[in-house]
């Protein structure tokens, strides 16, 4: 089973992420965490992206697709993906698409999170005292947030158009939207 989970920053993606992969025995791909290691680890990639990720937006469709490939492609993986914060535009769906299909591989569920941006401001302001993300402060965290809103639409309807999309409550507490999802998950035909 391979899973897109996709929302506003500190709508809880990597939180859920964590919980799925544990519970189903799957792998995570967090290009937010990717790219981060990148900076971290003071690559070629990392100096050339650490600015575009600060300021908010978006790093191009080329680079995050090289990141994924190496996963898709990757056998010991083989339907086991859960994509946290893959796609974030139409072309990154749509190449999401071609390139599972090149590894005869498909997605079964897409969930979407939805909450408001009061809740995220609050989440993102918490989530700074502990983590020291650079981008998490309140003007960067409404950035993102406009990104995410400018970018998202077409995605919702590719994911609409396909059967797959399932909108989940993200203002719910952690261990609901756990229950939530597990749900979801389950109720998908052969899903192990
Ligand atoms: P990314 O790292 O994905 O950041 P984001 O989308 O802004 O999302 P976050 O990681 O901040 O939030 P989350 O939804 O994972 O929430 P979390 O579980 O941590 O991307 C960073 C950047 O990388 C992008 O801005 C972009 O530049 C680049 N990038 C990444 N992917 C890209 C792509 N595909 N294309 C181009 N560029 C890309 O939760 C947040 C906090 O809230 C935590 O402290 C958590 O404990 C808490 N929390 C979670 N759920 C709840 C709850 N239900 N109730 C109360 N608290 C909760
Ligand atoms: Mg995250």
């Amino acid at each position: 089973m391979n899973l897109v989970i996709f929302g506003p920053p500190g709508a809880g993606k990597g939180t859920q992420s964590g919980y799925i992969v544990k519970k189903y025995n799957l792998f995570q791909i967090s290009t937010g965490e990717l790219l981060r290691n990148e900076i971290k680890n003071q690559t070629k990639l990392g100096v050339e992206i650490s600015s575009i990720i600060n300021s908010g937006s978006l790093v191009s469709d080329e680079i995050v697709s090289n990141i994924i490939q190496k996963f898709i492609s990757d056998k010991s993986y083989k339907d086991k993906l859960i994509f946290d914060g893959y796609p974030r535009n139409l072309a990154q769906a749509r190449n999401l698409d071609n390139l599972l299909k090149k590894n005869d591989q498909k997605i079964d569920i897409v969930l979407k999170l939805s909450v408001s941006l009061e809740t995220i401001k609050k989440r993102i302001l918490e989530r700074k005292t502990m983590e020291k993300r650079p981008d998490d402060n309140e003007e960067i965290a409404i950035k993102r947030y406009e990104t995410y809103e400018k970018n998202i639409k077409p995605v919702i309807d590719f994911y609409k158009d396909t059967g797959l999309l399932k909108i989940v409550n993200g203002e719910a507490t952690i261990s609901e939207i756990n229950v939530e999802i597990s749900e979801l998950i389950e109720s998908i035909k052969g899903w192990l």
